[in-house]
């Protein structure tokens, strides 16, 4: 009995000459040829990578410098301020408090700067609120750092409690002193210092031989140092020249 014919064995040639079967042409190369044809594939495939790798560095090298430049080293390591790398043994100087012009020359100096400093906009955006450009570079803007709005806080209360007359211009309002005792409260409890006092009565607790652990004060004022916005205290006198010189002549200078 024979097979339907779809079943038969038929060898694959007997196709070759069918329509729809793919041209079998395969060009037969001289050695010569061949090699050429390889090489240029080769050399072709190396420009590739090449271009590639040009682009790909180009590309990071130009990313690494607007970077730079808009970041300068994260603006000169301003995170690492952050570090409590110190430690300070505190003194109770009551000759800083005291009414005196040595204590007037060191409440000075410490608030020398105003902490105001103006900074590439860029870099401050991406960490903290925008704020306004500086008058003198479009591409940056004016900041202060907080801690010296603190001590400004605690300089007006010592004025408030050393002068007979209240700093503002409005004798007897005393709500902007008041804010600055519960601002430097909110501080004191965000940098809540863990330092243990110990005691010899159960009722003085004190000795701190061990000191406490700070930010070092010095390197961020050195900080300011280099961002500080030079034109801060012309700027008061030109706009607020009154005001400025009220809160000058408010402090009791001897
Ligand atoms: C603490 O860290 C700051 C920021 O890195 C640095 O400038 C300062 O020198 C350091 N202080 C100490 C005492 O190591
Ligand atoms: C404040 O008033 C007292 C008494 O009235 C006076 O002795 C003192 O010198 C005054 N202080 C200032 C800073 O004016």
């Amino acid at each position: 009995m024979s097979l339907p014919k779809k079943f038969t064995y038929e060898p694959l040639e007997s196709h070759d000459d069918a329509s729809d079967a793919l041209p079998s042409y395969q060009p037969i190369l001289e050695p010569y040829e061949s090699r050429r044809r390889w090489s240029s594939i080769v050399m072709i495939w190396f420009v590739i990578q090449a271009s590639n790798i040009i682009l790909l560095s180009g590309g990071y090298a130009l990313l690494q410098f607007t970077r730079s430049k808009s970041n300068g080293l994260d603006l000169d390591r301003y995170f690492e301020l952050a570090e409590y790398n110190t430690t300070k043994y505190f003194m109770g100087n009551t000759d800083l408090v005291a009414h005196s012009p040595v204590a007037e020359q060191f409440w000075d100096r410490i608030q020398d700067s105003g902490g105001v400093v103006s900074i590439d906009t860029v870099w401050a955006a991406q960490h903290f609120a925008p704020s306004k450009p500086s008058p003198q570079n479009p591409d940056e803007s004016i900041y202060q750092v907080d801690v010296f709005h603190t001590i400004h806080c605690l300089y007006r209360i010592r004025n408030r409690l050393l002068a007979n007359t209240s700093l503002q211009p409005e004798i007897d309002t005393d709500g902007h002193t008041l804010h600055c005792i519960d601002w430097i409260r909110e501080q004191v409890m965000c940098h809540s210092d863990i330092s243990l006092r110990a005691t010899d009565d159960f009722i003085t607790f004190g000795d701190l031989s061990h000191g406490h652990q700070c930010r070092d004060h010095d390197a961020l004022v050195n900080w300011i140092a280099k961002y500080q916005w030079e034109g801060h205290k012309d700027y008061l006198e030109m706009h607020h020249g009154t005001m400025f010189k009220h809160a000058m002549a408010a402090s009791p200078v001897l």
